[in-house]
């Protein structure tokens, strides 16, 4: 059974890509630090598969101790990278802690890679590289833009020195995955997104606001050149992202890879509208959600989604969750933190 090595995996796309693993054949272990997640991720993990996963609690920024879990698992076959930090806000008022966590950890990661000659690797990466573009849908040739935040900088560092590192390095290749927007949670609410402190991404804003955690939420501008005015982006179920990764595994373990470095949009293909969003939530959940209209946020993208072609075609993705199962799987996963948290008081 391969062993394969998922980084963040107490994170939110990574305990769900974990599961996708396991329920795939593979045997998983983890590095996660916790910094940003809890081990509470792998409890679900296991309530999910009724399988174990060791969770190893390390900083990637500590090479000897990355490197102990390399030595203590020879039989690591691949590695899916998903620790960073990820908050485009925070990453503009403090730019030294996401280049120092998330360039530093990465090249501590390959160094690994590179001693024990680890055969396979996949990068989260992000649409963010693609910036403000100029036509839509994206394809992976389109071309990428200057970052808009140090976040989206470091994921742009991320795969050129990956690039770089699959020329110099045959033993090992790589695929980058871009994901549009990851939206939702397991369908068995054991596992969902955390975010920490405020929201910063809209599904968990939404969600926080429908049950009473925000007072309201803010649309951030309607006044763009969008069919009603609000942003568009492409939102895809976390679960089908995650299905991406393993997949992505399968593909590299077949060969069938085309270059030491192969690049795939993970998007649904669909566009949908900040407002549009809200109305299905709406209709879904039957709250009627307490937002108003504000200004503009700095460094929003106005329109992007995906043409995901070549991930249906080379790596035999399918969409299984439409927008509705989007926002149910979220919904539902935000009444279980809210019953979890009076649980707690109550006791
Ligand atoms: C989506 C839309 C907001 C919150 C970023 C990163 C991307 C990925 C996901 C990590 C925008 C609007 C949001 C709110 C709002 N990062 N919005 N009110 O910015 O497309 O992508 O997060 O995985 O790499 O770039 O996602 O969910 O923050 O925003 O109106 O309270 O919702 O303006 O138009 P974004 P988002």
């Amino acid at each position: 059974m391969s062993k394969i090595l998922v980084t963040g995996g107490c994170g939110y796309i990574g305990s769900h890509t974990i599961v996708d693993l396991l329920e795939n054949g593979f045997s998983v272990i983890s590095i996660d630090d916790n910094s940003r997640s809890t081990a509470y991720a792998i409890t679900g993990i296991e309530k999910i598969t009724g399988k174990k996963v060791k969770n190893y609690k390390v900083d990637l920024k500590n090479f000897d101790e990355t490197r102990a879990v390399f030595q203590e698992n020879p039989d690591i076959e691949g590695v899916i990278h998903f620790a960073a930090y990820k908050a485009v806000g925070e990453s503009v008022e403090e730019p030294l802690l996401y280049y120092e966590n998330n360039i530093f950890g990465l090249v501590n990661l390959m160094k690994c890679v590179q001693e024990f000659e680890v055969p396979y690797f996949v990068f989260s990466s992000s649409c963010t590289v693609y910036g403000n573009p100029d036509n839509i849908p994206v394809t992976e040739n389109s071309p990428t833009k200057r970052a808009e935040s140090p976040y989206g900088a470091t994921k742009q560092m991320g795969e050129e020195i990956l690039q770089n590192f699959s020329k110099a390095n045959p033993a090992t290749s790589i695929v980058l995955l871009r994901y549009f927007n990851p939206v939702g949670a397991h369908p068995s609410t054991l596992i969902g997104e955390l975010p920490v402190g405020r929201p910063q991404n809209l599904v968990p804003a939404i969600t926080q606001t429908a049950i009473g955690k925000l007072p309201k939420m803010m649309v951030y501008g309607n006044d763009y050149p969008t069919r009603d005015g609000s942003c568009v982006r492409d939102y895809v179920h976390v679960c089908d992202i995650a299905n991406a990764h393993t997949l992505a595994i399968q593909y590299l373990s077949a060969k069938k890879n085309t270059s030491a470095c192969d690049i795939f949009n993970l998007g649904t293909g669909n566009g949908v509208t900040v407002l549009e969003a809200i109305k299905t939530f709406e209709e879904i959940s039957g709250v009627k959600l307490n937002y108003e209209i504000g200004p503009r946020r700095e460094g929003d993208v106005v329109a992007i989604y995906a043409n995901n072609d070549l991930a249906t075609t080379q790596l035999g993705w399918h969409i299984k969750y439409g927008l509705k199962e989007m926002m149910e799987t979220a919904w539902t996963w935000e009444r279980r933190i809210k019953e979890a948290e009076e649980k707690v008081k109550s006791n």
